[in-house]
């Protein structure tokens, strides 16, 4: 009989005892609104941007209530408006487009390679489309982040960094996040902390980060934060800057600050997991394990690998057969979106593109979340029995 995995691929750990704890502090006390501190009282939201920004080396930082929130705001703060265009990957989910369409802005669609990150030729021939680039580490693969900067720099292009997939992740040593004019985490349950929903913008620039404080929805309470602008940078924004809510409270920010103290050595865990799936993958007939470039320090919550040049019907059937024995695996090349993924021609309130390079690898790709619950054992067992099941399909083809 053919082994199957009886694991879940959704179910992630517990929070530790330390977050626990540091949730009911805030609701014994009540103080839930960020705002909402007693004299002398540092809130859980105001501590927890001020670490983050000390971890990450950032000198502003601001914690809002979803990854897709902070992404809408950093495109208001650095001046996207009604009917602009911008930058953004083809290969990406739903959320990142769906950011740019927040602000009432068109997405530029930019081709995906077979490594899975953003196509830098093809982003440097579409650069004098858009003056903003939303950049999607998409499933925490980091592009050639020098030449990004280069092309982008030399084009006048703003990039806003979507590090969703990369929070812990580096590139040449300096974090995710780091390099663009802003970045923005998300702290949702599927991501690398977990509030059940949340996010995170950093930033250098002091008006960008004053304008998303206004954003977030701080009235005049700005002086509350911690990780924020003089005041005077405030005055120069307050008058022309809407609110449009979407702070974080105080009982998300206690769970989440424990778990930010502990990112490191959950990475290492992350990438164990990873890494052994990887090995058993690898030289699979039919099957393309994506390179990471030695300058990548990667965070493997999720791991994908390319059936490239399959038929739909021979990668739908590996699917199916995976899913028969517990394995479960998420395609990229579905013409109809399905739970969490989505092609760019999806998203219809696009304006249609050509893209005929990321149709042949998003046709190939093949997701699957590596979740903190599955023991190593377990990772060994899933890559045994994809590397099968794409074996028996490949030699039937
Ligand atoms: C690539 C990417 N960017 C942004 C987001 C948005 O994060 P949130 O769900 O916190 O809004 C997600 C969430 O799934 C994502 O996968």
């Amino acid at each position: 009989m053919s082994e199957k995995f009886t694991g879940s691929f959704t179910q992630q750990e517990a929070l530790s005892e330390a977050a626990i704890e540091a949730a009911m502090n805030v609701m014994r006390h009540g103080r839930l609104h960020r705002y909402n501190v007693i004299d002398g009282e540092l809130g859980e939201a105001a501590l927890l941007e001020q670490e983050f920004a000390a971890q990450i080396g950032a000198k502003y930082c601001l914690a809002v209530a979803s990854g897709g929130y902070a992404m809408a705001t950093a495109l208001r703060a650095v001046g996207v408006k009604h009917g602009d265009k911008v930058l953004t990957n083809a290969f990406t989910l739903a959320p990142v487009p769906g950011s740019i369409a927040a602000v009432g802005a068109s997405p530029v669609f930019v081709d995906v390679t077979e490594e899975l990150t953003i196509d830098l030729e093809d982003l440097a021939s579409k650069a004098d489309q858009a003056s903003v680039l939303m950049l999607s580490h998409m499933r925490g693969h980091l592009c050639d982040m020098d030449r990004l900067m280069q092309i982008c720099d030399g084009a006048g292009i703003t990039v806003i960094e979507d590090c969703a997939h990369t929070m812990g992740a580096a590139w040449n040593g300096i974090a995710s996040g780091r390099m663009g004019a802003v970045g923005c985490y998300s702290c949702q349950t599927y991501k690398h902390v977990n509030s059940g929903e949340g996010g995170l913008l950093i930033t250098d620039d002091a008006e960008i980060a004053a304008r998303a404080i206004m954003l977030s929805g701080s009235y005049m309470l700005y002086e509350r934060h911690l990780a924020a602008p003089a005041p005077e940078v405030f005055e120069r924004v307050k008058f022309e800057t809407p609110n449009i809510s979407g702070r974080m409270d105080n009982l998300r920010a206690a769970i989440l600050r424990p778990q930010l103290r502990d990112l490191g050595r959950q990475v290492g865990r992350w990438n164990e997991r990873y890494q052994k799936i990887e090995a058993g993958l690898r030289d699979t007939p039919g099957l393309t394990v994506v390179q990471r470039p030695e300058a990548e320090i990667y965070v493997g919550s999720s791991i994908q690998f390319l059936l490239l040049d399959w038929s739909p019907e021979s990668v739908a059937e590996v699917i199916a057969r995976c899913a028969k024995r517990g394995v479960e695996l998420k395609w990229f090349g579905g013409a109809e979106p399905a739970g969490f993924t989505s092609r760019y021609d999806s998203w219809r309130y696009a304006e249609p593109q050509n893209l005929p390079q990321s149709d042949r690898i998003l046709a190939a790709i093949v997701d699957m979340r590596v979740p903190l619950t599955f023991s190593l054992e377990d990772c060994a067992q899933i890559a045994r029995i994809i590397r099968s099941e794409v074996g028996a399909v490949y030699q039937a083809g």
